[in-house]
């Protein structure tokens, strides 16, 4: 039995979640894997809870002080850190200290919040590269939607000529609304924040900049690309007006808010901005708070997934498919 010693930094609705799914998961990593998984350390922005033996769930109702930071992380002993603070894609945000500290070290770092890949992308896979560290992502690339792992995995080998995505849930479930309930721009989103899926303030949803992270994680990531915010064109759906949706609706046509990535002259190009479907088309079903992903490679011709898992668990689970991976990485 092999033990591995996870640390979660970053302790809100969805580190709670991860650590409470992995503490659930513990005997499956010891009869699929023969390893004994134990959450070692999680920490918040001034509190936390360490234990090298192993923390319980009884361990996480209240944190201590003082315990957080990237040190902390590393007194801890964890050989691999989960990170799930808040994302910042213009300074990088407190997780960026954190995967600096981690990378560097060598420690396997499994990454839900975007902004510190999408603002340090390339130092952060070269600190990655240089000290052998895995370096997993898929609970900040859409999480409930597997993009990079169909990549990867699943289309492993094939040439991605196009991906295409509905890739920000609440733009999705605005648009939805907005189209077929004939409701306002305003009145959907405060419906969202209500149901507790908009945040107050929602203009990284609506501007269209957390379709934008995702998708330039995608190509970075998963294609190889080396995209900056700034190479992207970004429109969001701010300023779609009832009028609008209406004239599509006489079109029969379907908006819908989507990253898009393509080949041109040798290089990988980026833009999100609204597009419109016929009815039958798969992305006019994508329906409510759902994403989805089309991807047309070389050889295996256009694939689809759809992803509708409820948050904050559908997160937790996608960064806990990445602790699968490391583990199968560490017995190979
Ligand atoms: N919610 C979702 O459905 C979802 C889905 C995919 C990805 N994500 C990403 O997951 C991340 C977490 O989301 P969330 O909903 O859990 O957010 P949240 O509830 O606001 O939690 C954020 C956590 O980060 C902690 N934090 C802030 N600064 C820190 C620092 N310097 N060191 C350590 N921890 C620090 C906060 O600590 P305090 O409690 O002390 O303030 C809090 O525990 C975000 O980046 C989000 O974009 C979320």
């Amino acid at each position: 039995m092999t033990t591995f010693k996870v640390a979660i930094a970053g302790f809100g609705g969805v580190g709670r979640a991860t650590a409470s799914l992995l503490l659930a998961r513990r005997a499956r990593y010891r009869d699929v894997y023969g390893a004994d998984v134990r959450l070692v350390a999680v920490c918040g922005s001034r509190s936390g809870a360490v234990s090298a033996e192993g923390l319980e769930e009884a361990n996480l109702a209240a944190l201590a002080d003082g315990l957080s930071g990237p040190a902390f992380i590393e007194e801890s002993g964890a050989d691999i850190l989960i990170e799930a603070g808040p994302s910042d894609f213009r300074t990088g945000g407190p997780g960026l200290a954190y995967l600096q500290t981690s990378l560097s070290a060598g420690r396997d770092t499994i990454v839900i919040s975007k902004g510190a890949l999408v603002h340090s992308g390339r130092e952060l896979r070269s600190l990655a590269e240089g000290s052998g560290a895995i370096l997993k992502l898929s609970g900040a690339a859409a999480a409930a939607l597997p993009t990079i792992d169909l990549m990867q995995h699943s289309l492993k080998g094939c040439e991605v000529l196009e991906v295409e995505g509905i890739l920000n849930a609440t733009t999705n479930y605005l648009l939805d609304a907005m189209t077929t309930r004939g409701i306002g721009f305003d009145e959907a989103l405060r419906e969202a924040q209500r149901g507790g899926f908009a945040e107050a303030d929602p203009r990284n949803d609506t501007e269209g900049w957390d379709t934008a992270c995702k998708l330039l994680l995608i190509a970075n990531f998963g294609l190889g690309a080396d995209l900056a915010m700034d190479d992207l064109a970004v429109e969001g759906i701010q300023s779609v007006t009832t009028e609008r949706i209406e004239t599509w609706r006489g079109q029969g046509l379907v908006p819908k808010l989507v990253g898009r990535l393509w080949r041109e002259s040798g290089a990988i190009r980026a833009a999100v901005g609204i597009r419109t479907y016929l009815p039958d088309n798969p992305f006019a079903n994508i329906r409510g708070k759902d994403k989805a992903i089309r991807i047309v490679t070389d050889a295996m011709g256009e694939t689809l997934a759809i992803g509708s898992g409820k948050e904050p668990l559908a997160t937790a689970g996608a960064a806990l498919k990445d602790l699968e991976h490391i583990l199968v990485a560490k017995a190979g």
